[in-house]
C-alpha cells in the first residue's frame, strides 16, 4: 500500500532524520520539517503546513526531550509534548506519534504491554502521556509508538558518551538496576514507516529493539563491540541521583501482530556501530 505523502515534523532531530532517511530509501515521498520550519504547538502554523502540503499522514518526531529540565519547566515541556501532539492530530491527517516508556511508573515486574496501566514519575513522562492522550482525544485516525533507550547516528547518545567516557578517564561507573530496550534509531525509523503505510494498524504499539538489558550491560557491549578498553563498573541508581527518577523497568513488549517488530538490541549496537564511521562520517 501506498502511503501517500508523508509529513514528519521535528525532522532535525534524532530520530527525525532517521525517519527522513528511511522514507527516501523506500521511495515514500517525505517532507521533513524542523522545529524552526514547524513549531508543532502551533494551531494556525500546523493548518497551514497541512494546507500546502496536504499530507496523507504526519510522523511526529518533535518533542522536549530533556527529560530533567522538564522537571523544572513542566509547562514548557507541556506545550511541545502534550499540546504539540493534539495540534497535529487535530489537524486532519492521520498521525502516528512517537511515545515513551517514561508513561510508565517502573515498577512492573514484567516487561510492558501495550494496555498495562499508565503512571509517570516525571514530569517528562506526564508530558508524554498528556500528548498520546490528546492525539486519542482528537478522534482522527492515529498510531501511537511507545518506544525507548533511543541511539542513533544523528543525536548525542549513550553510545557515543559512554565512549566518549572511557577515552577521557578509562574507568567508568554505569547502573545496573534499571532495565530497558535499547533501540537503533534506524531500526524504529523503518517500523514508522512500516505503520505510516498501514493505516489500519491503529491505537498503541510497542517498538523498541528486541531483548533487555541494563544500562550496565550494554556499556559492556558497547566497550566489548567497539573493542574500547574500559574499566567497567557497575553501580546503583542512588548513587546517580538526577533532578527527574529513571524507571526501574523500561521493558516494552509487543503483543499486537501488526506492530512490525524491530531486530534485537545488540543487532541494532552493531549496525550503529557500523553506520557511525560512515553515515555522514562525524564521529
Ligand atoms: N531519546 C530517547 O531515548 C527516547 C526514548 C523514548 C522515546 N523518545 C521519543 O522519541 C522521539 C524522538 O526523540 P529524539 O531522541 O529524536 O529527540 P531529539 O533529538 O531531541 O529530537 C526532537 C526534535 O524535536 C524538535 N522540537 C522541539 N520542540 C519542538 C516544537 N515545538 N516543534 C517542532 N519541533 C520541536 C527538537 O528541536 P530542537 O533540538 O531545536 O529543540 C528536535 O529536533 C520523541 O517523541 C521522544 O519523546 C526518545
Amino acid at each position: 500500500m501506498s502511503a501517500g505523502s508523508v509529513l514528519v515534523t521535528g525532522a532535525g532531530g534524532m530520530l527525525g532524520r532517521d525517519v527522513m532517511r528511511a522514507a527516501a530509501a523506500r521511495g515514500v515521498e517525505a517532507t521533513g520539517m524542523t522545529r524552526s520550519d514547524l513549531d508543532v504547538s502551533n494551531q494556525v502554523a500546523v493548518a497551514q503546513a497541512v494546507a500546502n502540503l496536504a499530507p496523507d499522514v504526519i510522523i511526529n518526531c518533535a518533542a522536549w526531550t530533556d527529560v530533567d529540565g522538564a522537571e523544572e519547566h513542566e509547562s514548557d515541556a507541556m506545550v511541545v509534548n502534550g499540546d504539540g501532539p493534539g495540534v497535529l492530530a487535530a489537524s486532519g491527517p492521520r498521525v502516528v506519534h512517537v511515545s515513551t516508556d517514561y508513561v510508565f511508573d517502573g515498577t512492573k515486574d514484567g516487561a510492558y504491554v501495550e494496555a498495562d496501566p499508565t503512571g509517570p514519575r516525571s514530569a517528562y513522562g506526564r508530558t508524554k502521556l498528556a500528548g498520546e492522550l490528546n492525539v486519542m482525544a482528537a478522534g482522527s485516525q492515529h498510531a501511537i509508538v511507545r518506544t525507548a533507550w533511543l541511539f542513533g547516528v544523528e543525536g548525542n547518545n549513550f553510545v557515543e558518551t559512554m565512549i566518549k567516557l572511557a577515552l577521557d578517564r578509562g574507568a567508568v561507573s554505569v547502573v545496573d538496576d534499571q532495565r530497558g530496550c535499547p533501540t537503533n534509531t534506524a531500526h524504529l525509523a523503518e517500523a514508522l514507516i512500516d505503520l505510516a503505510l498501514l493505516p489500519e494498524a491503529g491505537g498503541i504499539h510497542h517498538c523498541a529493539g528486541e531483548g533487555e538489558t541494563t544500562w550496565f550491560g550494554f556499556a559492556k557491549e558497547i566497550f566489548e563491540r567497539t573493542g574500547t578498553a574500559c574499566d567497567l563498573t557497575p553501580t546503583t541508581s542512588d548513587q546517580f541521583v538526577r533532578p527527574a527518577p529513571r524507571p526501574a523497568n523500561s521493558v516494552l513488549a509487543a503483543t499486537r501482530p501488526d506492530t512490525p517488530r524491530l531486530p534485537a538490541w545488540t543487532k541494532g549496537l552493531d549496525d550503529y556501530i557500523e553506520a557511525r564511521t560512515t553515515v555522514g562520517g562525524q564521529r
